[in-house]
């Protein structure tokens, strides 16, 4: 059956459950609104994960075309085009030069002119792009973490209610969501295969990653911009940059998000001026609206021993996942309840494009990642006021915080909020000191 005989078939259907009275389709007001099958795609934020989607995207089979490219940098625009274009081709890319949308606001245009968004930016500009991306009533994928401050994941939850109203589809990025491991292992623990889970251990340890390092040319947000991962307002630290995938995978499994929080950071190994404000490691209890407690550990430290993973124990047997397609239970005597096939399992970042656009091909209304997306994001910043002041936070402090990591104005002769002193290195929050609400 081609799209349109689909789409035909899918709006019959819609109006016989909505007893006769034909319903927009699923609110498609994005998608198609050409009359024509091809699905516009535009991409903001065109870095290593912008581009790895739009391979994806494409890599789905159906009739998508690249309309639109936004970046805050040229450079990065073209470094992202040359490979999808030699890859893809003319008949899958059209993006002459006035589509390539540079600078802070470009977003607004390359959404307009799209019926599918990809969001990859750093996670600071999320909660707008995604914003407007919603407002402009277009289908989503936006990679996680989806905002740095309480103030954008107000945004992103209301966003994210808005968007279920108008029934667009939003996938995020917590690609263990489209895992075939955690997705197998996490339906069993929801059945009940080890009873109530009273407790658990999440990690995110590793090397740490880039640095790009200052040019003598930059301004100072030109700088932060490029070396975006060490700068809050921008990435949020390490906890909320890779660690949410863990964190989010106990909200999963607890089926819950913590009411507060504990814990011990600070910069032990990476204090160069290079290396912003961020800490390179963080250990914290996060407590379950059920009094369980989950460990939560990410670190930044070269030459230590690496772990990605997550265990939980319950009343019945424990539990170990990770992502290289782990997932096993067992009870306390060792005897296995489920042992995942790790073989063949298709690529996480495959299927969530696979899923999304099948959906929208089939004017689908299936994902709303959004919320929860919101909410894991919101329990990395959680523990990282944990870290950062030192003292117990509740969710509720957190979620209603004032403080707004953002610049007052963004422009590249604008200024930041956190500066460095006279000698280059920037300011760091000192627990016992800092404040965080
Ligand atoms: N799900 C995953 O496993 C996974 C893996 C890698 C990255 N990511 C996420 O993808 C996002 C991007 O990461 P990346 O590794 O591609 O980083 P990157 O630095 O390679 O790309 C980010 C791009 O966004 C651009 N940008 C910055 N500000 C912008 C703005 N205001 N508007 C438009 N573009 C802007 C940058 O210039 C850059 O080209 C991050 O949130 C990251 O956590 C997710």
């Amino acid at each position: 059956m081609n799209n349109q005989n689909q789409r035909r078939d899918f709006i019959k259907t819609s109006a016989i459950l909505a007893g006769g009275i034909i319903l927009q389709p699923f609110g498609m007001p994005g998608a198609y609104a050409s009359g024509t099958d091809q699905i516009k795609l535009a991409v903001i934020g065109c870095g290593g994960r912008g581009t790895g989607a739009v391979f994806q995207a494409f890599d789905t089979g159906h009739n998508i075309k690249l309309v639109a490219m936004a970046d805050a940098f040229r450079d990065r625009i073209d470094k992202s085009y040359t490979p999808i274009f030699e890859k893809y081709g003319k008949d899958k890319v059209d993006v002459p030069e006035d589509r390539k949308f540079v600078g802070f606001e470009g977003y607004k245009e390359a959404i307009k002119l799209a019926d599918v968004v990809i969001l990859a930016s750093p996670p600071g500009f999320r909660p707008d792009h995604f914003e407007e991306a919603v407002r402009q009533g277009k289908q989503v994928f936006m990679e996680k973490p989806v905002a740095v401050d309480a103030a954008g994941i107000r945004k992103v939850l209301a966003a994210a209610e808005e968007a279920k109203k108008k029934k667009l589809n939003v996938v995020v990025g917590l690609q263990r969501h489209y895992q075939d491991n955690y997705r197998e292992t996490i339906k069993r623990l929801h059945d009940g295969a080890i009873g109530e889970i009273v407790g658990g251990q999440v990690y995110w340890n590793d090397g740490g990653v880039w640095v790009n390092p200052r040019e003598a040319s930059q301004t100072e947000m030109e700088y932060q911009m490029r070396n975006w991962y060490y700068f809050n307002w921008l990435c949020g630290d390490h906890i909320n940059e890779q660690h949410v995938h863990n964190l989010d995978v106990a909200n999963w499994v607890k089926n819950s998000y913590p009411v507060q929080a504990y814990g011990t950071g600070g910069r032990q190994v990476r204090t160069g001026k290079e290396h912003g404000e961020i800490f390179d490691h963080h250990s914290i209890t996060f407590t379950y609206p059920d009094g369980s407690v989950i460990f939560s550990e990410c670190r930044h430290f070269p030459g230590a021993a690496n772990r990605v993973d997550e265990s939980f124990q319950g009343t019945k047997g424990k539990v170990y996942m990770s992502a290289g397609n782990h997932g096993e239970i067992s009870d306390y005597k060792g005897n296995s309840i489920y042992s995942h096939n790790r073989e063949n399992n298709p690529n996480p970042y495959q299927v969530e494009h696979d899923e999304l656009f099948a959906a929208i091909v089939k004017g689908e209304y299936k994902y709303a990642d959004a919320e929860n997306a919101a909410k894991s994001t919101m329990t990395a910043i959680l523990g990282r006021n944990a870290t950062y002041s030192g003292k117990v936070v509740t969710w509720d402090e957190a979620l209603n915080s004032e403080i707004n990591l953002m610049p007052n104005t963004l422009a590249w002769d604008a200024m930041p909020k956190v500066l460095p002193n006279a000698d280059g290195y920037y300011p760091f929050a000192i627990p016992g000191k800092t404040k965080v609400i």
